[in-house]
């Protein structure tokens, strides 16, 4: 059982920023990852639609073998992830922005989150803003056509600057020091948003803890790969395998699928 794959989806290639997370917290490990580039973006469909995307994705990493499934996508953990585990018989590890840190160590008492519409509307989110960010001013903006940009490889683009400088100056006039990103494609974007952001503004994302969640779920289970031989790495993509490509530096073997 160790030796079976992680599986991690995510509606595009922004769960990659996740992917890197967890090999390089458990090098051992055999990893498949589904980019559903095809179907990007989840945050603007309804909940039902993101439900069937995830199970969809779900459904094919458990007929290839995998033994845990990271949902690497704030969107489809807010929306999906009850019902996955409800479902299936297999951990699932999902990821939400992350309030909880940013509201312990605010200072101005205001947080900025910056995710897409699907997380911001969700129950899930709403739930552990209460529980988190009691007392604390929450800014909360959607990313409304950052995770196209990205998926068209367009990271560094004028239409980029124009949608974050839009999206980030409520945020500083509102005296944020923390602008927490709640979506998995974001942190890509990390060189563009600190050029826009005063030094002082912390960017935080869920991506370490994730790793760390899943290393922890692994290891309770007693399935962790503690085998020293390479890993089998297959990264799947239903769109774009050059963009894909781009992101992870050209390091893994990629492969076109229809999913
Ligand atoms: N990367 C995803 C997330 O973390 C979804 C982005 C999208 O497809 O809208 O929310």
């Amino acid at each position: 059982m160790s030796n079976k794959p992680i599986g991690i989806f995510d509606s595009g290639i922004g769960g990659t920023s996740i992917f890197n997370e967890i090999i390089t917290l458990l090098p051992k490990e055999n990893c498949i990852y589904l980019a559903d580039s095809k179907n990007a973006p989840y945050g603007d469909k309804s909940q039902s639609e993101i439900l069937q995307l995830s199970i969809k994705n779900t459904e094919l990493l458990l007929e290839k073998q995998c033994k845990l499934v990271v949902v690497a996508c704030n969107t489809a953990t807010t929306n999906a992830i009850s019902y996955l585990r409800a479902t299936y018989n297999i951990p699932f590890i999902g990821i939400e922005p992350a309030i909880k840190p940013a509201a312990i160590h605010t200072k101005t008492k205001a947080i900025g989150i910056l995710a897409t519409k699907g997380t911001l509307s969700s129950a899930l989110f709403h739930k552990t803003s209460d529980l988190y960010a009691r007392g604390i001013k929450v800014i909360e903006q959607i990313g409304e056509g950052i995770v196209p940009l990205i998926e068209a490889g367009k990271l560094d683009s004028k239409d980029m600057k124009m949608l974050l400088k839009q999206y980030l100056e409520p945020m500083i006039k509102a005296n944020i020091d923390y602008l927490v990103l709640g979506c998995t494609h974001y942190p890509y974007l990390v060189p563009q948003l600190s050029k826009l952001l005063p030094k002082h503004i912390k960017i935080i994302d869920s991506g370490l803890a994730v790793a760390k969640q899943t290393e922890a779920i692994l290891s309770k289970h007693n399935v962790l790969n503690l085998e020293s031989k390479s890993p089998i790495i297959n990264i799947f993509t239903n769109g774009n395998i050059d963009i894909l490509n781009s992101i992870l530096n050209h390091q893994y073997k990629t492969e076109y699928l229809d999913f």
